[in-house]
């Protein structure tokens, strides 16, 4: 077979793939980047030993526990408390003032993974007053991260990272006010694993969660093609209240997307957006 049959053997293949998962577990990947999905796919087929993407087919139709392993390898859960210090730091100075204004706030955490965003942002509420009337919604499509999540353990190695960002994102106190930690884990403190409402909730399938005044949606749609971004920026518009605060990740944006004239770029550079009254 030659170069170019080759490559469109494979994205057929991966094209097959992608509907089977949908058609028998009801995970749509079939608008993420494609680049994505091939190199997720290709490094399960190695960590596997199968030799071809209809093999990988074959295996995640007999096999659940496979199927369970491919679904995670779509999902990318890498994350950080106070992830991109300065994006907080902007956060608390130009978007809690305006939080400030409400009497009650809804934030939605949409794509939260393990959880470390939502944890971060209710550590900024306590220390800005704004705790007690806040609801914090956090979602994923992954139940493994969620469950990991509700926990709030994060492993000891990471609390240095954790507090060199927590201290860059001009943070008030002492970070090891919010855990208790032994020789291995950390577990975050009850009053902050309670704050937060965890829910599965899948961008591509799902409708509007809840009407909302913020949300961060964070190294999410990097994953998406360009139709599916736009599909998600009109679920996040209509989420929104007028003035409502939409948060990207730093390599995202809502250039090219049906609803940007519907924003003012609030923060540029660090990927805050305010919906236009
Ligand atoms: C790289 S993590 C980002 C976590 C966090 N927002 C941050 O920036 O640190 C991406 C998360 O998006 C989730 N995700 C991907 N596709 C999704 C979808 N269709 N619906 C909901 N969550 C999705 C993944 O499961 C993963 O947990």
């Amino acid at each position: 077979m030659n170069k170019i049959t080759t490559i469109k053997t494979e994205e057929r293949e991966i094209r097959s793939l992608l509907d089977a998962l949908y058609q028998n577990y009801g995970y749509d990947f079939r608008q993420y980047s494609e680049a994505h999905i091939k190199r997720r796919i290709r490094n399960r087929m190695t960590l596997s030993g199968l030799e071809s993407i209809s093999a990988v087919q074959q295996k995640a139709e007999q096999d659940k526990t496979f199927t369970s392993l491919l679904l995670q390898d779509l999902s990318i859960t890498v994350t950080e408390m106070f992830r991109d210090s300065n994006f907080f730091k902007a956060l608390r100075e130009k978007v809690i003032p305006i939080l400030k204004t409400y009497s009650f706030i809804k934030i939605w955490h949409a794509g939260c993974s393990t959880g470390e965003e939502a944890y971060s942002m209710a550590i900024l509420l306590k220390e800005e007053g704004l705790f007690d009337r806040t609801t914090i919604y956090a979602t994923d499509f992954n139940q493994h991260a969620l469950d990991r999540a509700k926990e709030g353990f994060f492993s000891n190695s990471l609390i240095k990272d954790y507090t060199r960002n927590y201290q860059s994102a001009a943070g008030k106190e002492s970070f090891s006010n919010y855990y208790t930690a032994d020789h291995k884990m950390a577990i975050m403190n009850q009053a902050l694993r309670d704050k937060i409402v965890w829910a599965n909730h899948n961008l591509v399938t799902d409708s509007v969660f809840a009407e909302v005044n913020l949300i961060l949606c964070r190294n999410v749609l990097i994953y998406f093609n360009k139709e599916l971004q736009n599909k998600v920026h009109r679920l996040f518009f209509d989420s929104l209240g007028n003035g409502g605060i939409l948060c990207l990740g730093a390599k995202e944006s809502l250039r090219f997307c049906d609803v940007s004239g519907e924003y003012t770029e609030f923060e540029k550079k660090q990927k805050i957006y305010k919906k236009k009254y």
